[in-house]
């Protein structure tokens, strides 16, 4: 059974939560490898809506093993928050779920940290989601920080954070000039979760190969997107962990001999949160219209997503970084109401147009971009399930972004619901999972 991963292709939410419920009836497991408590992926099941931060958007679906990887950072309060939540709605989390012994915990400091830091920014702010997620990977790779296994040793808990707490109180009185921690107020409340999370805690990597070994099919499910990955996002505006494909295998252990095929998600236009290059972001009534449409509110802190047409260069790029077989496009409906829709095919500079992602942040900032306009369709797609179902403009627009950005299109989301989905026949996706059917081709 194959094992794939599943990766945000632009700024995130894209829709990789609702696209990782529809298609985890069809695997074993399946596995966060990165991020923390700064994603938000909507899961809606009838009227019931669900936003999970830290655990898999498998978790609905009973059987389905979730497994949070090493890769990822956990803030253990708001863990458990989400766990005990599902459970009031009648989530089962008994036996599948598993937290990986090896992932970095986010302590109370770090969001205290990662607000400071960003109150002190200026120009350079990043508009971060404030939940310490880039201060908790910096203690990671400055190799002070602390693990869940850690968590369970109590002695050496406290060992290591009486150290951080020495040096973090010192950032935050000299530089920042923000309150203290104490060892006390932090101690008692961490091994209250300790005692909590110890059953879950466990070596997901072993666990992982043993069921893989078995004929399990896995799936990899990314947080955030791949423009704002650590390496190959917009740096300096991005978050701080390896959100593209290859983060799939750090961050849970899984060999890159295992993994056998990519699939991105897109918004059939585009959005970002926080600060940093957008070139293709809008304003005035198609923002407005794009916001209302689609909802775009952040999941996690409810701010209004910037706007903007589709960037099918950064889709190219996206594709590229990732070795994409092919793309889920999301939230076609919202585009019904368009008079005409966008592509951007090029990145103007001074002249010159690129049309692979330029890695200069100059570029980024300073460049404009080149659109192919496509007459709109402004008839209703919502909830449709079949592609030949699509009016024939909504098609010519997917045909020709796909063509465009050089993958086919194996899934097309036309609602948040998980009924309101096509799978494109003849895909990589029943290729996959054959247990999917398929509908008529494009
Ligand atoms: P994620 O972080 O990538 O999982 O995405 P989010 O959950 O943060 O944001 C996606 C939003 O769009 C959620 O509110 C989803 O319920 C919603 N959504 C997903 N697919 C569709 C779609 O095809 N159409 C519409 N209208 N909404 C969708
Ligand atoms: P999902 O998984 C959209 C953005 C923040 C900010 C930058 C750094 O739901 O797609 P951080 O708190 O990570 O240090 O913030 O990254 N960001 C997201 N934007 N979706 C997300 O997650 C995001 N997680 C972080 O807005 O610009
Ligand atoms: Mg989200």
């Amino acid at each position: 059974m194959p094992n794939i991963v599943v990766v945000g292709a632009q700024w995130g939410d894209e829709g990789k939560g609702k696209v990782v419920d529809v298609l985890a009836p069809h695997v074993d497991v399946v596995v966060r490898y990165q991020g923390g408590n700064n994603a938000g992926h909507t899961v809606v099941v009838g009227k019931e809506k669900f936003v999970l931060q830290t655990i898999p958007s498998g978790i609905l679906h009973r059987g389905c093993r979730c497994v949070i990887g090493c890769g990822v950072v956990i803030n253990p309060a708001s863990l458990i928050d989400e766990m005990e939540a599902l459970v009031q709605r009648g989530v089962s989390l008994d036996g599948n779920l598993y937290i990986s012994k090896n992932a970095h915990l986010i302590m109370p400091y770090h969001p205290a940290l990662d607000r400071a830091a960003e109150s002190q920014a200026g120009k350079r702010r990043i508009g971060t989601t404030g939940k310490g997620v880039g201060p908790a990977y910096a203690d990671k790779a400055a190799r002070v920080g602390i693990r869940m296994a850690d968590l369970l040793d109590e002695q050496l808990f406290r060992d290591k954070l009486e150290f951080n707490i020495r040096q973090k109180n010192r950032l935050l009185r000299e530089i920042y000039d923000a309150e203290e921690f104490t060892v006390e107020a932090i101690l008692g409340p961490y091994l209250r979760y300790a005692g909590w999370l110890a059953p879950y805690i466990t070596d997901t990597a072993l666990l992982l190969s043993r069921w893989m070994d078995g004929g399990a099919s896995v799936m990899f499910e990314g947080a955030q997107g791949t423009l704002l990955d650590v390496d190959h996002g917009t740096y300096p505006f991005i978050t701080s962990s390896s959100t593209t494909a290859g983060g799939a295998c750090t961050g849970t252990g899984v060999p890159p001999t295992k993994i056998h095929g990519a699939l991105g998600i897109s918004k059939a236009y585009c959005t970002r949160v926080g600060g940093g290059p957008f070139l293709t972001e809008v304003s005035g009534d198609i923002a407005d219209l794009l916001r209302t449409r689609g909802n775009e509110f952040g999941s996690v802190t409810g701010r209004p997503r910037r706007c903007g047409w589709v960037d099918a260069v950064g889709l190219r790029y996206a594709a590229r970084i990732n070795g994409l077989d092919a793309f889920a496009i999301t939230k076609l409906d919202v585009l019904d109401a368009c008079e005409t829709v966008k592509i951007c095919v090029g990145h103007r500079h001074r002249g010159e147009v690129f049309t692979e992602f330029p890695e200069e942040e100059r570029i980024w900032h300073e460049a404009a971009p080149v659109y192919e306009e496509l007459s709109g369709w402004q008839t209703s797609t919502h909830g449709m399930q079949d592609y030949a179902e699509l009016p024939t403009k909504a098609r010519e627009y997917l045909e020709r972004l796909s063509e465009i950005v050089g993958v086919g299109i194996a899934l097309v989301s036309t609602g948040p619901v998980r009924d309101d989905t096509i799978i494109v026949a003849g895909s990589a996706l029943p290729r996959w999972f054959p247990s999917l059917g398929s509908a008529a081709s494009p």
